[in-house]
């Protein structure tokens, strides 16, 4: 059940502390390098100011939304995050049941620890799926067919990690993942074969990137699967547009919850500019360090059609649950309405950079 005491989802931020052994917390609440932009997707949100406006009528007010022509009943999605079974026994069938019971949309992470497939029969609603590319191209394309056959309805290619960045405060903490816990969509595929590098070879350039994916490998992508696809990770304007005239349907403004290149800004610091790139027409969704009804409003405000949440989700999860996925997703809905009743915007479309508070405002 859920603690009496929690108002908010940053208690139960502090909360899951109590319900996680310690190396597993690290692992999930640390990012790379020395967490500059982990610190960044929190204190950004600190910068930007509301303006409430008066007298607004907003008695027929809805957070109902289209994003690639599905229908949603709000623009907060649950971010694609791998092993879930990390925080509890169940793992991402747990996470399913709180989106199905609060129709949010989840997405599923390739590296999720039951099968896409498993969690698709939990979750009837709007489904989407991060695809990471696999080294051998068969085994991307056998995801992306049982992806399609099991009724995800967009795919969301996370191309931001090609290199796993060290993430210091899990190594500190001596995590290491349970044998339980194990990618299980990749458990049918054949290993890539390891490369011997030879003493003068980078492990980066020769290893890793060697078998990173590429524009050819997108270009593949989009021409193998009829299903919308959104490229996450996106940081640059110059990206956007290049995916955009290549066909993407939508990008993810992320730095990956701090957990990619240390360094980067917040979502909240590019936003506008990937908006302005991209203009009106293509989806854009943006995570990273949303904790608040009011963090989602002001990212909405910024040029986001939608957002995720990432951490939050297994906090709630860890402490209760569906349950406790479900309420956070209830507390950041309720927050985001309350922010769009006093900013005087009672639809989704209204909320734009003039509910922000600038030092010059302009007054229209
Ligand atoms: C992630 N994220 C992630 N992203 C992705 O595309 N595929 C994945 O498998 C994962 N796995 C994952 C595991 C854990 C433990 C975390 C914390 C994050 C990143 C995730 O989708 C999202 O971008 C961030 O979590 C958003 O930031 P917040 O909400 O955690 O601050």
């Amino acid at each position: 059940s859920i603690p009496s005491d929690i108002t908010c989802v940053a208690d139960y931020e502090a909360l899951a502390k109590d319900y996680i052994d310690t190396p597993v917390y690290e692992y999930i609440a640390g990012g790379s390098g020395n967490e500059q932009s982990l610190r960044a997707n929190i204190e950004a949100f600190q910068s930007v100011q509301l303006v409430n406006r008066l007298l607004v009528d907003c008695s027929a007010g809805t957070t109902a939304t289209q994003l690639l022509g599905q229908s949603f009943r709000h623009p907060v999605l649950l971010a694609p995050v791998a092993y879930q079974k990390l925080v509890h026994p169940l793992g991402e069938l747990e996470t399913a049941r709180a989106a199905e019971a609060l129709d949010t949309c989840m997405v599923t992470s390739t590296l999720s620890s039951c099968t896409l497939e498993e969690i698709a029969q939990a979750h009837q609603g709007n489904r989407w799926f991060q695809l990471y590319f696999q080294v051998d191209r068969a085994h991307t394309l056998d995801l992306v067919r049982r992806a399609e056959a099991a009724g995800y309805s967009a795919l969301m290619v996370t191309l931001d990690a090609s290199i796993q960045a060290s993430n210091r405060r899990a190594k500190r903490a001596g995590f290491q993942f349970p044998t339980a816990v194990r990618p299980e969509n990749l458990q049918r595929y054949q290993p890539p074969q390891q490369v011997t590098l030879s003493t003068d070879q980078s492990v980066i350039f020769q290893g890793a990137m060697a078998e990173a994916p590429g524009w050819s490998d997108l270009e593949w992508l989009l021409a193998n699967t009829s299903l919308p696809v959104l490229v996450k990770g996106v940081l640059h304007p110059n990206d956007a547009k290049q995916l955009a005239a290549m066909g993407v349907s939508g990008v993810v403004v992320s730095n990956h919850g701090g957990r990619a290149l240390d360094g980067v800004p917040s979502a909240v610091h590019v936003l506008p500019q990937i908006r302005a790139a991209l203009g009106k027409d293509v989806t854009v969704l943006a995570d990273g360090g949303v904790r608040s009804g009011y963090d989602v409003f002001k990212l909405l405000a910024l040029g986001a059609d939608a957002v995720m949440v990432g951490r939050p989700l297994l906090y709630g999860l860890a402490v209760a649950g569906a349950l406790g996925v479900a309420h956070i997703l209830r507390m950041l809905r309720d927050e985001l309405e309350v922010c769009m009743a006093l900013t005087g915007c009672p639809t989704l479309q209204e909320i734009d950079r003039q509910c922000l508070w600038h030092s010059e405002q302009e007054t229209n």
